[in-house]
């Protein structure tokens, strides 16, 4: 019996399987608003039998978003674009889920294949706020050093954007503190040198994620879950690491979490990463062990055998693929063909199911 194929429960929302496609910027949006290629893109992958299919980093507000081409969700409008898409993935049988976020210091630069580059004034960029004025890396601006209305207008920003999720649809939100941006920076002692509240010691750090958190888990229903990714190590001498992330998921877990997605880095570029098949996977196993909470695997995880493994030994409850299914849309399909595992195929491809 494959457990990479058993069904999962989180509150009221059920996963046909345990794969889930993970959230990837596609910078493909007009004014935060998904296009056509953003219901293709998620839709196939709906088609190709993940359980969960989540929306890309989606800014709460314009200046939170890493690129002017990333999604969002401050209007209703954005709100009945997005109700197009997860009503296509629900009715394909998976579950729809939008990853809010905002960039921080990272916000405000430009599209992979425009240069990837901070874009200033006249190139159409903004500003980024942060916790303190230190900017990411050489060439990047420094941002703005944020005020406490700054960061009551962002927990007001985000309790709007989970409020809209709903209304578009959305069965399970993510929010985004990994990968260097927002929440990230003030977890971070590297990135958040404030000396109110908000900065310092560890309870002061985690102060503004856990109310995002607290807010977002209030406002969500409470039959569906809510998720938080974090970079469960900086990969930096003093930096955030795995007992500090171990620390904060324990409180997270009492908020009422549901599921820590377990990623790492991002937060300086300087950071050497061993990067490598399952390199993150010991961080799933340690937080699900010692803050006692479901968590998902992601990283370098492309085979059926791979995933399985992660699963049936109990160092993740799922799995998050994210370039794999950019290259197989279909993954979950194939998987299943080689753990001898059944699945259903959408009734029009039945004819080419595999045997
Ligand atoms: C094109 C692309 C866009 C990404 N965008 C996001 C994002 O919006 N939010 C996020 O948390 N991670 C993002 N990531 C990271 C992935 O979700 C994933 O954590 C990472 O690629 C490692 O998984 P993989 O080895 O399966 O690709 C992105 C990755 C790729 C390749």
């Amino acid at each position: 019996m494959s457990v990479l194929f058993s069904p999962f429960r989180l509150r009221d929302v059920e996963f046909r399987n345990r794969i889930f496609v993970s959230p990837m910027c596609q910078y493909s949006s007009i004014d935060g608003m998904p296009t056509d290629w953003h219901l293709v893109h998620l839709g196939s992958r709906a088609v190709g039998g993940a359980a969960l299919v989540c929306v890309e980093a989606t800014g709460v507000s314009p200046e939170g978003r890493i690129s002017p081409s990333d999604s969002g969700m401050w209007s209703p409008e954005h709100a009945a674009a997005f109700g197009r898409i997860t009503a296509f993935v629900k009715s394909q049988g998976a579950v729809p889920a939008v990853q809010l976020a905002h960039a921080g210091r990272k916000a405000s630069t430009s599209a992979p294949w425009l240069g990837d580059k901070p874009l200033d004034a006249a190139s159409g960029g903004w500003q980024p706020l942060a916790p303190s004025p230190l900017a990411f890396g050489e060439g990047y601006p420094v941002p703005r050093e944020m005020s406490r209305e700054d960061i009551d207008e962002v927990v007001a920003q985000f309790r709007r954007a989970a409020g809209l999720s709903l209304d578009a649809g959305f069965e399970v939100l993510e929010i985004h503190m990994a990968h260097g941006y927002l929440m990230h920076e003030f977890l971070s002692p590297l990135s958040n040198r404030r000396t109110d509240e908000f900065g310092g010691a560890f309870d002061n750090r985690v102060r503004l994620p856990l109310r995002v958190a607290a807010a977002l888990r209030e406002i969500w229903p409470a039959n569906r879950p809510v998720f938080v990714r974090i970079s469960c190590t900086d990969w930096v001498e003093g930096g955030w690491d795995l007992e500090q992330s171990i620390e904060f998921c324990r409180k997270l877990k009492e908020i009422g979490i549901d599921l820590i997605d377990c990623s790492s880095g991002a937060l300086v570029p300087y950071a050497k990463i061993p990067a490598g098949p399952g390199f993150q996977v010991p961080f799933a196993q340690e937080i699900r062990k010692r803050a006692g909470i479901p968590t998902g695997a992601v990283g370098f995880i492309t085979r059926p055998e791979q995933a399985e493994q992660i699963v049936a030994t109990g160092q993740a409850d799922v799995v998050l693929l994210a370039r794999e299914m950019l290259r197989r849309p279909y993954w979950a399909l194939h998987a299943a063909r080689a753990l001898h595992a059944d699945t259903a195929w959408p009734v029009q491809y039945e004819r080419a199911k595999l045997k």
